[in-house]
């Protein structure tokens, strides 16, 4: 039985990776943070408890910010496969925390790349490695943007991650590490934070739809992007692992739109005019903007066998009918007089 440590197993690509790997047969090990409630929703329906003989995903408390402890897991789970997920993954918010996001996102890989090294050159086993990088590298490179389109990050979040990419490279090439990065483009579904734009607005126009809210309010309507479902990305980043060398791979559908057109689909699908709804609040604008992201993702199609299943209109559709699903279940609760809280965050 293959054996995988995932860290971020909580987050969106966390859950759907563990799905995946558990249906080929993976023992699976996720590195957890504590937290003072629980942040395990996403992967809650795959726990069976450590003692069942069934029992195939078990979880580690665990930090990027903490080396000895990542060094710890590492010699217990003793994996064949390493995902590294996690990230403070939020492109605004790491203009209000650009020191944690480097920390984590940049120094955070470099404390795994370290453990790792120690771990193989000492037990002489071998592993392989993936890095969830991101498109976000690219910044301001006009699209359509490749492996070979040069780096300009445009925030903290992404020039944490362009280090983290350089030294993926270079364990890959100082030390004979089997080291991949992925360059992915936007992925979002169901699962997807409730702070990203694709999320923030199916979530917002289906509570509009059932009278449970009256505005949403965003940023930059302009900017484009090329959306994919998660479930697809999880795939392509596995099959990087399975070749015979290690490599990078941008992974994106090729097709970008504005987060004006995504605003569009969404509540036309829920028959509302966007206009009645939508306004603009400068608090979601960002010191500077990425304004186009288009991948040109050949390379993983020829290489990998890779291409995405789910178009714009798919992903529109899961994404609302499941906001809607749970909108539903609020206006039921608020009806029968329970009061319902709503989860929300300012700011980004
Ligand atoms: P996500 O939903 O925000 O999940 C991030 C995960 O990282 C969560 O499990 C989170 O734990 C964990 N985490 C955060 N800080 C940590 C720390 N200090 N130590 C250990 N774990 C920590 O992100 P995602 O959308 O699944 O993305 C997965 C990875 O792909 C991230 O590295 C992201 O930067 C990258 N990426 C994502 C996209 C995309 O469009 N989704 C595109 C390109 C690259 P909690 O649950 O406790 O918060
Ligand atoms: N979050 C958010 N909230 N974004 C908004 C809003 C708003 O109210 N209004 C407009 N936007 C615009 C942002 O300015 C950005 O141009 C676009 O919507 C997408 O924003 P996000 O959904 O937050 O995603 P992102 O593209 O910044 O970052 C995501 O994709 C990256 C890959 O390109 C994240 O998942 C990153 O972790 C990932 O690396």
């Amino acid at each position: 039985m293959r054996r995988a440590l995932i860290t971020g197993i909580t987050g969106q690509d966390g859950s759907y990776l563990t799905e995946m790997l558990l249906t080929k047969g993976y023992e699976i090990h996720g590195i957890i943070r504590r937290a003072s409630t629980f942040n395990t929703d996403r992967i809650d329906h795959l726990y069976l408890d450590p003692h069942s003989p069934e029992a195939r995903m078990f979880l580690h408390y665990g930090d990027l910010s903490d080396g000895p402890g990542l060094r710890r897991i590492l010699e217990e789970v003793q994996p064949d496969e390493v995902y590294n997920l996690a990230a403070q993954s939020h492109v605004a918010v790491s203009f209000m925390q650009p020191e944690y996001t480097t920390d984590i996102d940049g120094l955070g890989t470099l404390r795994l790349l370290e453990a790792i090294r120690d771990y193989c050159g000492r037990t002489g086993h071998d592993l392989r490695f993936y890095q969830a990088g991101t498109s976000e590298m690219f910044g301001s490179s006009p699209p359509p943007q490749s492996e070979a389109t040069p780096f300009h990050p445009r925030s903290p979040y992404a020039a944490a991650k362009v280090m983290a990419h350089h030294l993926v490279r270079n364990y890959r090439e100082a030390y004979d590490l089997f080291a991949c990065n992925g360059i992915l483009f936007n992925h979002e579904s169901e699962r997807r934070g409730e702070t990203f734009v694709t999320r923030k607005i199916t979530r917002a126009a289906t509570r509009i739809k059932l009278g449970l809210q009256d505005k949403l309010y965003l940023g930059n309507l302009d900017s484009r992007r090329d959306w994919g479902h998660a479930k697809d990305y999880v795939e392509a980043m596995w099959l990087t692992l399975q070749r015979d060398q290690p490599d990078d791979y941008v992974v994106a559908t090729g097709e970008a739109y504005s987060v004006r057109e995504f605003v569009e689909r969404v509540f036309a699908r829920l028959e509302l005019d966007w206009h009645e709804y939508v306004e603009i609040d400068p608090r979601y604008f960002r010191p500077v903007e990425v304004e186009h992201l288009r991948g040109d993702a050949r390379k993983a199609r020829h290489e990998l066998g890779w291409k995405p299943k789910v178009g714009i209109d798919e992903l529109v559709a899961c994404m609302v009918d499941s906001d809607l699903e749970l909108a539903r279940q609020e206006r039921i609760l608020k009806d029968a007089g329970h009061s319902v809280a709503y989860r929300g965050i300012a700011g980004d």
